[in-house]
């Protein structure tokens, strides 16, 4: 269904028979609900967030595009999560099987405002798809349609926001042993000794290198987040703890011990295309008992 969302911005619903659902914001191409089959909600939105140009909607999935955080001249983040994309009535064939699956796809095209501060001329394709077991995938087709010859290059990541009960009670696992990069301290360059991530202060890491699956373990709810990715080979973990909370505007003071990100990005590469040529990026989530959940 398509309709109107708060302060009449439009938005699609996606619902499943066993009755997850999914709720997107054509304002930011963004996901702001996912919820499982009995109605609870898997992503966290803060209860302060501002459904308004230009600010982006904060929780949820924003896309950053073309420029993660400050990796470069553009506004922090990129502006594809402040834009208006449309629905794409006509997308072309996807790759992925959509059997019984539902599904929108979106698309965003610059604008000439958007030309003068990035140069490039692309098509995103963005589809957003509930699988009838609730597990919630998109799919990014970014696709380079300069008409100057000129290749670009972009980062990107799809900044997701996971609800949890407590982030002290957290572990993220599947980045032990890799090297990251610490945005706390000028983006030096560490190699992670722990079994599994846990939280205890802010922290704002882009982990390189990373597998295509990554669990998020949620003891108090007895819930595991599993993210799996494809094309994106960082992943960058962020809780902004209390001090952060406070500078946030559009974030509750609290708010940071229910929600944690974990983003699969491509930063450190970044993804250059030449003309015609097309990027796909993939996230696949599902949130399943801890019990079923093998860690294999
Ligand atoms: C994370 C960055 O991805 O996004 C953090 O690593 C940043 O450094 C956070 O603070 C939130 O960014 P924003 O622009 O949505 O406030």
């Amino acid at each position: 269904t398509h309709c109107k969302g708060v302060n009449d911005l439009d938005k699609v619903v996606l619902r499943e028979v066993r009755g997850s659902s999914v709720e997107v914001y054509l304002y930011g191409g963004h996901v702001t609900s996912w919820k499982d089959e009995h109605g609870d909600e898997l992503l966290f939105v803060s209860n302060k967030a501002i459904f308004k140009p230009p600010k982006a909607i904060r929780g949820g999935i924003p896309i950053c595009f073309p420029q993660f955080s400050n990796f470069g001249n553009l506004e922090q983040h990129g502006f594809a999560r402040n834009r208006f994309w449309t629905i794409d009535t006509d997308p072309p064939p996807f790759p992925v099987p959509t059997t019984n699956t539902a599904y929108v796809d979106l698309i965003l095209k610059p604008t000439e405002e958007d030309l003068k501060i990035w140069p490039h001329s692309f098509e995103y394709r963005l589809r957003v798809a509930l699988s009838p077991g609730g597990d919630l995938m998109l799919t990014s087709r970014i696709r380079n349609t300069n008409a100057d010859g000129k290749s670009f290059s972009f980062t990107f990541a799809y900044h997701t926001y996971f609800k949890i009960s407590d982030i002290s009670e957290v572990r993220v696992e599947g980045l032990e042993t890799l090297d990251y990069l610490d945005n706390l301290q000028d983006r030096a360059r560490f190699t992670e000794q722990g079994d599994a991530i846990v939280f205890e202060s802010e922290l704002d890491r882009i982990y390189l290198g990373t597998p295509s699956k990554i669990a998020i373990i949620d003891h108090e709810k007895k819930r595991t987040f599993v993210v799996r990715k494809g094309g994106l080979p960082d992943a960058v973990v962020w809780n902004p703890w209390d001090k952060k909370a406070k500078a946030m505007p559009d974030f509750g003071d609290d708010e940071y011990k229910r929600m944690v990100c974990v983003e699969a990005a491509t930063i450190e590469k970044p993804v250059t295309l030449k003309p015609g040529e097309e990027w796909t990026g993939k996230l696949e989530l599902s949130a399943v008992p801890s019990s079923y959940y093998s860690g294999q």
